[in-house]
């Protein structure tokens, strides 16, 4: 095992802002695990939306929608090191947290506090996250995936997008042999739902954009329709609905659902308002639940999914840490399917 530094290469986040808000530093203070904490040596760390957005304040209020917030409402806390989604190695353990955690690898629940069943703290946001050498989270969240046969920046893609996609899933109450339409099948909880379900049984009805087809039905996707054409309304109908898109297209989406189907909705990257005929919710008995990232169960069973190789998460590109700028700026272009990971330097370097 090798030492831990007493400093550490980390992207700060010192305020709301644009890109520039992220600056990064060689000579960051390595935290230390208090009782009950692990330190986590950060192998891989994948980008998601909610890093964009919590950097620029971009989730608003309810009262003022222009409001600069983080995804709970208020401004976050700076500084901060961003990152939700994090692979390692533990490598340190504080007083009270299981000592045989030391040198095994991990994935980290970024979940870290709930309120009335929802996530209320999450890693990134109101804590430091993993765009960092070193990472310190509780030790109940760090989860063993030793034998786990998925690489480090693999291992990176499931706690957020994997953990969604698990609990949207599970939400639905999706069983095997269903028919299932996953929208935004080509972004990291979209292609999470397909592989997840694929792998459940289900029958999976991809909408996602023609170039991207070819990975999401690898993915496991028995049909795929084109979201720029008309390829929504060709839909066969569909027991349920997994939404991340929402937008304009919504309420199409919403009809392919059979009489009593249910429509689970986690995102809204096509915008958040959506115009919905509420004759075609109720005369047809259909359901809409929201759903928000995963709770500890649902994170468990992802972890045993992680160990037996259930599933193989489709990294997109990696970059080195030090490359953040680069990295969220091909995030935000949507040219790729799947994730992008961001490794340390020395890591990528080899
Ligand atoms: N509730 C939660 O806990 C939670 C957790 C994670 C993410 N989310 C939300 O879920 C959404 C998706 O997240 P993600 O990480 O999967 O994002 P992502 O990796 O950026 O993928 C989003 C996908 O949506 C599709 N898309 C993008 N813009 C679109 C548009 N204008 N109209 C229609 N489709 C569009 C694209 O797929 P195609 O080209 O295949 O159509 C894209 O690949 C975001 O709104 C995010 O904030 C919520």
């Amino acid at each position: 095992m090798r030492a831990v530094p007493p400093t550490m290469t980390a992207a700060v986040t010192v305020g709301h802002g644009g890109p520039d808000a992220v600056e990064v530093r060689r000579d960051w203070p390595t935290p230390a695990p208090g009782p009950g904490e692990v330190l986590v040596e950060v192998a891989a760390a994948a980008l998601n939306n909610t890093d964009v957005w919590s950097r620029e304040g971009a989730y608003g209020t309810a009262d003022d929608p222009g409001a600069v917030a983080g995804w709970r409402g208020v401004p976050l806390d700076f500084p901060l090191i961003q990152g939700g989604d994090i692979a390692g190695t533990v490598v340190a353990a504080g007083t009270g947290a299981d000592p045989d955690l030391v040198g095994r690898r991990v994935i980290v629940d970024p979940a870290a506090g709930y309120e009335d069943g929802l996530p209320s703290r999450v890693v990134g946001s109101e804590l430091d996250g993993g765009f960092a050498g070193y990472h310190v989270s509780a030790a109940e969240r760090a989860h063993d995936v030793t034998g786990s046969p998925l690489s480090a920046a693999e291992l990176a893609c499931l706690p957020i997008a994997y953990g969604t996609a698990l609990g949207m899933i599970e939400r639905g109450g999706c069983r095997a042999g269903e028919r299932v339409l996953v929208t935004g099948a080509s972004g990291g909880v979209g292609l999470a739902a397909v592989q997840l379900l694929s792998a459940r049984g289900c029958e999976v009805v991809a909408l996602t954009t023609a170039m991207k087809a070819p990975v999401v039905r690898e993915a496991g996707a028995v049909e795929i329709a084109d979201r720029e054409g008309d390829g929504v309304a060709a839909i066969a109908e569909v027991d349920a609905v997994l939404d991340v898109v929402g937008g304009e297209g919504f309420g199409t989406v919403l009809d392919r659902l059979a009489t009593g189907g249910r429509l689970v909705t986690a995102g809204a990257i096509a915008g958040p308002v959506a115009a919905v005929d509420l004759r075609r919710v109720y005369l047809r008995r259909r359901t809409i639940a929201g759903s928000t990232m995963h709770t500890p169960e649902v994170f468990a069973s992802l972890a045993g999914l992680a160990r037996e190789g259930a599933v193989r998460p489709v990294v997109a590109a990696t970059y080195p840490l030090t490359d953040i700028h680069r990295a969220q700026e091909a995030f935000a272009a949507k040219g790729f399917v799947g994730k992008i990971v961001l490794l340390p330097d020395d890591a990528a370097a080899a």
